[in-house]
């Protein structure tokens, strides 16, 4: 049988070898560098003509990581593979889904377009599906969405002993209530209570019954890491303990990591981004769905 072919992009040698160990996927071998004036050189050494191939790539910080992508999908196009895969455990544009003020662009929609013109399907993990619910409302080719969810309740379970799940918004409720369910434990989403323009009461339901559980703050995405911090603030001000931040993809947009362990709090974070904080494999996850996708 001819096995299929796994290009890695730079950043990402860990993951890439763990996919390889646990799958029948063979490791591609290309030359990636910078000509003097910027633009990407690209050889590939393998023989791709008839094969099923795909490209290992993370996408945070993805315009300069996205132009090289598309230019190895195509020549691996060129030099006769069968399919063009993109593994991309972090998916990035996935929060411009609308148009937020006049004259902005909807640039989740324009990306979705760009990717469905160059691969041939999309595999990730845990999108950030707001006002886009699935990635098929926007994506044109076979793509399919991976959840953390229970790698990150197997983390909880060997870590962390009285453990209290909680979202720090509304819109993180998806995860904290499926997280919470898969570790057996409670969950609870912060609230907020706008009584005024500035003046907004962000509480912990039910803080009077937790006050023994260490809480543990659960999201999709830590860009900034201010929703992370606020909200810690919240739980420690309400008499918690200081909490354990985890999200699957740790984006860490200017120094954000330092802010929030200088802010006492432990960060974990899945391998969807390679970083110190990584703690959370989803190489099983992902193996598991390459050895059947996407036939
Ligand atoms: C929001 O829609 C996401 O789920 C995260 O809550 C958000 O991206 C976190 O951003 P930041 O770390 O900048 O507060």
């Amino acid at each position: 049988m001819t096995r299929k072919i796994l290009y890695s992009m730079p950043g990402q040698a860990a993951l890439s070898e763990s996919l390889l160990s646990l799958t029948d996927w063979q490791a591609g071998d290309m030359i990636l560098r910078q000509f003097p004036d910027g633009e990407s050189y690209l050889r590939v050494l393998d023989d791709v003509q008839g094969r099923d191939v795909a490209i290992l790539c993370q996408l945070h910080q993805p315009d300069s990581r996205v132009l090289p992508l598309l230019l190895l999908a195509d020549t691996l196009r060129d030099l006769g593979a069968q399919r063009v895969g993109l593994v991309a455990p972090y998916l990035a544009y996935m929060r411009q889904d609308k148009r937020f003020n006049q004259g902005e662009g909807i640039s989740s929609h324009y990306f979705a377009r760009l990717i469905s013109q160059h691969m041939d399907w999309l595999l990730t993990v845990d999108p950030h599906l707001h006002r886009i619910h699935q990635l098929d409302e926007v994506y044109s080719i076979p793509a399919r969405s991976l959840t953390a969810v229970q790698p990150i309740a197997d983390w909880i379970r060997q870590h962390v002993p009285k453990p209290l799940v909680i979202g720090p918004d509304s819109e993180s409720e998806q995860w904290a209530a499926r997280v919470a369910d898969a570790a057996a434990c409670p969950w609870e989403v912060l609230q907020k209570q706008r009584f005024g323009d500035r003046d907004v009461d962000v509480s912990l339901p039910h803080v009077e019954n937790y006050l023994d559980r260490t809480p543990i703050l659960v999201d999709d995405i830590i860009s900034t890491g201010k929703t992370m911090i606020q909200a810690a603030r919240h739980l420690i001000n309400a008499g918690m303990t200081n909490p354990v931040c985890i999200a699957v993809h740790g984006i860490f947009a200017q120094g954000a990591l330092a802010d929030m362990q200088n802010n006492g709090l432990r960060v974990v974070t899945s391998n969807s981004i390679a970083d110190d904080s990584n703690q959370i494999d989803l190489a099983p996850l992902l193996s598991d769905a390459l050895m059947l996708f996407p036939d």
